[in-house]
């Protein structure tokens, strides 16, 4: 059975999008079989892995929102057991249209539990808020991956993430857990750097992740050539790191 791991953090710009596209392409890379669902309105998952996002013509909107097969929103990526399900500006609207429906925090786990089977894992990636989709994703989901950007002020609204987290366990996803917080953007050359990942390492402590992802030019190059940047440049500080931190979330499951 798949696992279903959500990339959240309502703080924008914090590298959700890049975690996800990479951490994707590591772990299938790794053999494993992978699907992104991009859950963000800006769809930068879906350009950033290659999709046309102005021909796709069923993405995640049509499968929360008019029921369409999500088999018919699956696309391929350069890396063969790398799939995603895109999304659209439209699903900015989503939100409202879902107000009335039934269940309406359950809907994209119905969309997606029947694919565990399909996939070892898949990577949901979410806007910078914590509306009804990210509640949705949340509620979908059995571990959720918070990127944190390696500076000051580095944890200001995680506690409002945290509350999100757990109000959705006590009344919609008792299941879910923290797969870990994960440090971004980091820069080693800056003293600060150490200090901060130290910090979230007090208040975490085994929830942050080993690996941290250093501040990499190639990674924000690459999105812009549709690829993820073990494709764009695999010997680059970006790629390794997100292979690292693959690695140890496959130890982590094997221990
Ligand atoms: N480790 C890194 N090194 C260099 N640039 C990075 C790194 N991580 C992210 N970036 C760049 O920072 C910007 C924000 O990253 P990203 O889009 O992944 O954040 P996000 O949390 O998904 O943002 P949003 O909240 O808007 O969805 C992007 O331009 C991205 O290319
Ligand atoms: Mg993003």
């Amino acid at each position: 059975m798949g696992k279903i791991i959500a990339l959240a953090n309502q703080k924008g710009g914090v590298g959700k999008t890049t975690t996800t596209i990479n951490l994707a392409a590591s772990l299938a890379t790794l053999e494993k079989r992978v699907l992104v669902v991009d859950a963000d309105p800006q769809a930068n998952a879906s350009s950033g892995l290659g999709v046309d996002i102005k021909q796709a013509e069923c993405t995640i909107y049509e499968c929360l929102i008019d029921g369409a097969d999500v088999n018919r929103a699956i696309h391929d990526t350069e890396i063969e057991t790398l799939k995603i399900i895109s999304s659209h500006i439209n699903l900015v609207g989503a939100e409202i249209e879902m107000l009335n429906l039934k269940n309406r925090e359950k809907i994209m786990k119905s969309v997606l539990t029947p694919l565990k089977e399909q996939y070892d894992y898949i990577l949901i990636d979410c806007s910078p808020s914590l509306g009804l989709i990210t509640v949705n994703a949340l509620t979908a989901a059995d571990t959720v991956i918070i990127p944190v950007q390696a500076e000051y002020f580095a944890l200001e609204g995680i506690s409002k993430l945290l509350n999100t987290i757990k109000i959705i366990k006590s009344k919609l996803n008792p299941q879910l857990q923290i797969e870990g917080f994960l440090l971004t953007m980091f820069d080693s050359r800056l003293r600060q750097a150490n200090q901060i990942y130290d910090e979230v390492k007090r208040h975490f402590q085994e929830l942050v992740f080993k690996t941290v992802i250093q501040r990499n030019v190639k990674l924000s190059e690459a999105p812009s050539y549709g690829l993820p940047t073990i494709l764009y440049d695999a010997d680059s500080t970006g790629a390794r790191n997100h292979l690292a931190l693959a690695r140890e979330i496959l130890e982590r499951e094997n221990n």
